[in-house]
């Protein structure tokens, strides 16, 4: 598996249904589950910042997918999914990790193999391809112009095009040592002017209703990436139903 081709020839760019037939899941999903939280566990010990970020963006997730119709339990994968979506960001080098000054040219093309690093390491557990290609997709861009593969539209999983909207709002709402977390306001604003551009218009649409329709939607961080000299405050995160 040596290239983004071999992985997305295994994926291919059309939806699936989520994990087959519900026998077929039951016999799978412990061991899935296992195998997903452990690597959630692997990226606390890790980069605690990308894993409070990934219990963040499950949570919204599973928000959006229950408010989109999905089954307890189909939102409940999609949680797992996220729970991991960053799990390629393990193996970045912290100078480029965890730098607090823009990206160059080649450490952000560097960067931008997180989603490929993260699928190859699932599939090498033999996790189920839902799994793999909602983290394999979770930086296409609805017109295109996302990576690693430049899907376009309904190309890109569901599961994925939801994931892209609850990531990028947690990073709009999230302090990080480059940037000030934007109000719900503003991130709301800035989901409306990608929606048909970065965003499926359909999830940006009910992600903003479901957001509109909640007073304390977005969630507390529980850590903040402030720069390490100054002090980090700490706050509970709720936990999320998995
Ligand atoms: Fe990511």
């Amino acid at each position: 598996m040596n290239n983004i081709d071999s992985i997305t020839n295994l994926y291919p760019r059309k939806e699936r249904s989520l994990l087959g037939s519900r026998q077929s899941r039951s016999d799978r999903e412990r061991e899935n589950k296992h195998i997903l939280l452990s690597f959630a566990n692997s990226i606390q010990e890790r980069d605690i910042v990308t894993y409070d970020h990934s219990r963040r963006v499950a949570t919204y997730a599973q928000r959006l997918a229950r408010y989109l119709g999905w089954s307890r339990r189909d939102a409940r994968d999609l949680a797992l999914a996220a729970l991991v979506h960053d799990l390629g960001k393990t193996w970045i080098a912290n100078d480029i990790l965890l730098k607090a000054d823009t990206l160059s040219d080649e450490e952000r093309k560097t960067m931008e193999r997180h989603p490929l690093i993260g699928a190859r390491i699932l599939i090498g557990c033999d996790v189920h391809p839902f799994y793999v290609e909602t983290v394999l997709y979770h930086h296409e861009a609805w017109d295109g112009r996302g990576y690693p593969s430049g899907l376009k539209g309904e190309e890109i999983p569901l599961s994925a095009r939801i994931l892209t909207v609850a990531d990028v709002y947690d990073v709009l709402t999230s302090q990080r040592p480059y940037k000030a977390p934007l109000s719900k306001d503003a991130a709301r604003e800035r989901l409306l002017s990608g929606s048909g551009a970065s965003f499926d218009p359909m999830i940006v649409r009910a992600f903003l209703s479901l957001l509109d329709s909640q007073a304390h939607f977005t969630l507390p961080q529980r850590l903040c990436a402030i720069s390490s000299t100054t002090n980090t405050t700490y706050h509970v995160v709720r936990p999320i139903g998995l």
